[in-house]
């Protein structure tokens, strides 16, 4: 049986903490792709996250992203999230790589996390891309599926549209710089709540192997795990991720 050792946690140099929906999912944040309460399970990807879909119809996409934006706002960050921030006072390196649009890694206290994906808290102009200057409703009661006119841009009228990354769209360049860089970097990678189906953002737990370093998966699904020097953690993120840090002898299997 092979067996990851705490220990290789706290002696790693630079540690990266690859995140997806599955971490924010014990705050009350759906998913994507989990059976019957993932959002893409709901929901028509093509309908609501194309820019062919804002340009059809901006009021279903925008009344869409807000009413995702109202369960952030009302939601807190859960005991993996603060494992995480944790762990960053502890190792001499660590940098959070987000897919998730959501704001809780940075309420949990980590700093300067890269989100592949975007933020639903940064909207911008469809039109020339500025970001929006004006502030956003706190949405007190949303409800799911209902329109809303987006906002028009200060600068040139145009229609904001939330700040996220869609479906045939690039990610950000300078995060994804970011993130392949701190990837390449690394010796200890934590993948934590992810599908890992989606590119290019699927490729950074790779990237980090190619390069030597240990990668670590935590997930309510096993992993399929190659060599050496990649785990597979099955379980609750929340449970998981406090216990690797308080485990002291204790070893996870795979
Ligand atoms: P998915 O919904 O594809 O995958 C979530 C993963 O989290 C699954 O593998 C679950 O088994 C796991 N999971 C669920 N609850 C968990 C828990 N409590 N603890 C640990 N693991 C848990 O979400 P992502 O992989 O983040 O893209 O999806 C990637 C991208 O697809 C998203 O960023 C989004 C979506 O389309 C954009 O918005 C551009």
């Amino acid at each position: 049986m092979i067996e990851f050792q705490l220990q290789t946690l706290l002696e790693a140099r630079h540690v990266v903490v690859f995140t997806g929906a599955g971490v924010s999912a014990e705050s009350g944040i759906p998913t994507f792709r989990d059976a019957l309460t993932g959002l893409w399970s709901r929901f028509d990807p093509a309908a609501l996250a194309t820019p062919e879909a804002f340009r059809k119809d901006p009021a279903l996409v925008w009344g869409w992203y807000e009413w995702r934006r109202s369960k952030v706002l009302a939601a807190s960050p859960n005991a993996a999230h603060l494992a995480i921030a944790e762990l960053a006072r502890r190792v001499p390196k660590l940098t959070v790589i987000t897919q998730n649009v959501d704001d809780l890694h940075e309420r949990a206290g980590s700093r300067d996390v890269i989100h592949l994906h975007g933020s639903l808290h940064a909207p911008r102009c469809f039109a020339c891309t500025r970001p929006y200057a004006g502030s956003l409703d706190p949405l007190n009661e949303p409800e799911e599926g209902r329109s809303l006119e987006p906002p028009r841009c200060h600068r040139c009228n145009g229609k904001i549209r939330p700040g996220v990354v869609w479906f045939g769209e690039s990610l950000p360049a300078q995060a994804w710089r970011e993130a392949m860089a701190a990837a390449e970097d690394c010796d200890l990678l934590l993948s934590i709540g992810t599908s890992g189906l989606v590119q290019p953002a699927a490729q950074i737990p790779r990237m980090a192997r190619a390069r030597g370093a240990t990668v670590v998966h935590v997930n309510l699904q096993p992993e399929s795990v190659e060599g050496d020097n990649e785990f597979s953690l099955v379980g609750r993120a929340a449970e998981i991720l406090p216990g690797l840090l308080g485990g002291g002898e204790k070893k996870y299997c795979e």
